[in-house]
């Protein structure tokens, strides 16, 4: 049988990457339609009362209710394991629903859980406030020190936590460095890889166990939908994932399923663009003698640059930050001032964004958790485009001027 009626790893596995991004996971109803079918149902009819009980039994391969599984979501799912070199995947409603499940379903009260201090507010708030409500340990730790997390090792520790690069302040984790430390003691890694994308660096391949994703982002990446994913081994996903995900529902919806595989279909395309346009941006904005410290990936001036090329392929990623030397005030009049760039807390959109991470994506942290991280009223987080270089260039320049900080 040919892949274009069915899922066939052994002829996917050899395409190269714009073609397993095009078409693996591709299922083609009887009709042969050439885009992806919607399969907008809740449930599924059986021939007989026989095979709804031999499919609930396992016995009987098939669908019976799309909290479970879904042919659309099945579709997406395959695809994304193909490109991130999984075994399996599971999609999710959003990326908050699959670092909940990813964490949850593996641990239980007694259990302790170590992760990278500096994370996205919504992750930051799973470690700090949900996990210990269940009497889970948390530990915070610096995911830069190496120390840190090698100290940070308990008996019950099961689980450790990471975004590398993290969001919003760019630090980077040594992911095979962490893996290791985790091996030794018998914990499992979870890496949310949202920042860099499949596309830069496959967390698997440096010993993570599960990776997470906020398909959202670069993977929709046009601002459409929400979407998330869980990509891990067979075993994970037989257990504990799938009682969990089976039993608490946080599944995406088969017509977001189909936006994403759209999505994918342009994902290397848009990602090498966004990512030359913010090399670009990042260059320009760190010329700017008014400016305090940019921090881009790709520059030789991050303090993890050497780390951060390795890990991400030589490509500093789409997403760069930079301080302003007033504080909000003049973060706020800086973001008023952009005529082209959206004034918005979303990233990898094929539109450039800017936000004040302080008071939208991290404003749930306590200042104190704000100001360790360098999370500073002055930080301001560009998520970068696909718009022509030089307008964005253009209106950052003149946002800039206008707030008395042109060069
Ligand atoms: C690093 C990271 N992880 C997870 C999420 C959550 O994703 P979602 O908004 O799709 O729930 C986001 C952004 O919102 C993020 O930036």
């Amino acid at each position: 049988m040919k892949h274009k009626t069915g899922f066939n790893r052994s002829i996917t596995k050899n395409w190269r990457l714009p073609t397993k991004l095009l078409r693996a996971g591709t299922w083609r109803s009887e009709l042969g339609e050439t885009s992806e079918a919607i399969f907008m149902t809740s449930g599924y009819a059986y021939e007989a009362a026989e095979d709804a009980a031999d499919r609930f039994a396992g016995v009987q391969d098939g669908y019976t209710y799309s909290r479970l599984r879904n042919p659309s979501n099945a579709m997406l799912e395959e695809r994304l394991a193909m490109i991130e070199g999984a075994e399996t995947c599971r999609a999710t409603a959003s990326g908050m629903a699959a670092v909940a499940a990813a964490i949850l379903c593996q641990v239980r009260t007694g259990d302790h859980v170590v992760s990278g201090k500096a994370l996205f507010g919504s992750c930051r708030w799973i470690i700090d406030n949900l996990l210990p409500r269940y009497g889970v340990e948390t530990t915070l730790v610096d995911g830069r020190d190496l120390d840190a997390w090698a100290r940070a090792v308990k008996p019950n520790t099961k689980v450790f936590f990471l975004e590398s690069p993290a969001n919003p302040t760019l630090d980077i984790v040594d992911i095979a460095a962490v893996c290791r430390i985790a091996k030794a003691a018998g914990a499992r890694v979870v890496v949310d890889n949202v920042f860099a994308t499949p596309l830069l660096q496959r967390p698997l391949e440096m010993g993570a166990d599960i990776v997470v994703y906020s398909t959202t982002k670069h993977i929709d990446g046009q601002g459409r939908c929400l979407g998330g994913a869980i990509l891990c081994s067979n075993a994970f996903l037989a257990d504990p994932l799938l009682p969990y995900l089976r039993n608490t529902g946080p599944t995406q919806s088969p017509f977001n399923a189909w936006v994403l595989l759209k999505g994918m279909e342009t994902l290397d395309l848009r990602v090498e663009r966004m990512c030359a346009n913010a090399a670009r941006a990042a260059d320009f904005l760190a010329a700017q003698p008014k400016l305090q410290k940019v921090m881009y990936p790709g520059r030789k001036d991050h303090p993890q640059h050497d780390l951060a090329m390795r890990q991400m392929g030589g490509v500093g990623g789409s997403i760069l930050v930079f301080h302003v030397p007033e504080g909000r005030a003049q973060a706020f009049a800086l973001l008023n001032a952009l005529q082209m760039v959206d004034i918005s807390n979303n990233i990898g959109d094929a539109k450039s964004l800017m936000t004040h991470p302080a008071s939208t994506t991290h404003q749930g942290l306590t200042a104190a958790a704000r100001a360790e991280l360098g999370i500073g009223e002055g930080m301001l987080r560009l998520s970068v485009g696909l718009e022509h270089p030089d307008d964005l260039i253009e209106d950052l320049g003149q946002a800039l001027a206008k707030v008395g900080l042109g060069g």
